[in-house]
């Protein structure tokens, strides 16, 4: 059987639950992931995932519809459990008739995933260890993404390559499992799908696509940067636990700092509760992500990036992208096959 061949039979089954050619889903990225890339994506035969990121049930709206109007092919909505409108933005979601709705930052709260599943759509959530797997098992979600810490954005503390051989073996024939953080070519692809991964999931890879509406200073910082370059932001305060942020070292790091300062006084002097002060920490990094993304800001905005971006050489069209990652991986499993 030829290495294609094989590609398409270990994708069926990922590909089948997402409705797309190929089991790639496109890991959603904020502001990054918006109509243009999404509809570019899915056009290319992935599975490509809107951000909602910190936009209100309207703005969500509009980019539904904006996407919609650019693909006719199925993409995904990556929502946040954090969000105060999260049962309004799943309202928006099953307005439109989104088939998957991904769930971000945590554990879905009580009633969540039920929700989406009424609306017919399918729900997708982050598992970052065996124990919460099969506990959103239990709670009823149809696939799970396990991500490592070698991710771009928020991360866990373990690798990719650790979860997968810890999780993949118990819960990959329960259910459709998605390995993300750290992919930057097909071989890896390959090694995940034949140690039972339904597909992958990659975010870093796809920013410099041409159709990225990323800043070109974003882009360019992306080029330039090699793997040591993404690094883990730091936690200053132990009362405050902030969630790691993966991103390209610049001053932005000052700037977090001094933020996790601000909000940890505001604790102690009793001014805001525990999820008002995290609340208050992600939406700075929305709002350093925008500077970077939209404004171009790349030395005071956070660039968030994964260790992979070492493998980002060049800007290129998304179906050039997409067509070397399944390339590679056919030939990495033709070689196996020999
Ligand atoms: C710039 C950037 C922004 C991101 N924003 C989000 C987000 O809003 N929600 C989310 O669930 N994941 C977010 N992520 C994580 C990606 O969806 C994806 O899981 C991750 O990039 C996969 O790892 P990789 O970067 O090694 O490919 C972001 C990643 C990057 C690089």
């Amino acid at each position: 059987m030829s290495g294609q061949a094989r590609l398409t039979g270990l994708m069926a089954r990922g590909a089948a639950f997402l409705g797309s050619e190929q089991a790639i889903l496109a890991g959603a990225m904020s502001w990054v992931s918006e109509r243009h890339l999404v509809a570019a994506m899915s056009n290319a035969g992935i599975f490509g995932v809107i951000a909602c990121g910190a936009m209100t049930p309207e703005l969500l709206d509009a980019e539904i519809e904006g996407t919609k109007a650019l693909t006719a092919k199925p993409f995904g909505v990556n929502l946040i459990t954090m969000h105060p409108d999260l049962d309004a933005l799943i309202d928006i979601c099953a307005k439109h008739q989104v088939g998957h709705v991904v769930l971000a930052g945590g554990l879905p709260p009580g009633g969540a995933i039920e929700k989406i599943k009424a609306s017919g759509a399918k729900v997708i959530c982050f598992a970052p260890a065996l124990a919460l797997a099969k506990k959103l098992i239990r709670s009823g979600v149809d696939a799970l993404v396990i991500e490592g810490m070698e991710a771009g954005g928020h991360i866990g503390p373990v690798s990719t390559s650790v979860l997968a051989q810890e999780m993949l073996p118990t819960i990959a024939e329960q259910l459709p499992v998605f390995v993300a953080g750290g992919i930057g070519r097909g071989e890896a692809i390959a090694g995940y799908l034949e140690m039972g991964a339904a597909g992958v999931q990659l975010g870093t890879r796809f920013v410099c696509a041409t159709e990225c509406i990323a800043h070109p200073n974003f882009k360019k910082a992306f080029i330039r940067a090699s793997a040591r370059d993404a690094v883990a932001s730091v936690q200053i305060d132990p009362r405050l636990p902030v969630i790691p942020v993966r991103a390209l070292k610049n001053s932005s790091s000052e700037l977090f700092t001094a933020k996790q300062r601000e909000v940890a006084q505001l604790l102690d002097e009793g001014k805001v509760e525990m999820l008002e002060a995290q609340l208050q920490i992600e939406r700075y990094w929305a709002g350093a992500l925008r500077r970077a993304v939209i404004d171009g800001d790349v030395e005071n905005g956070s660039v968030m990036a994964g260790q992979s971006v070492g493998m980002v050489t060049k800007e290129e069209p998304l179906a050039d992208i997409v067509a070397t990652l399944t390339g590679e991986a056919a030939i990495a499993l033709d070689r196996r096959a020999a």
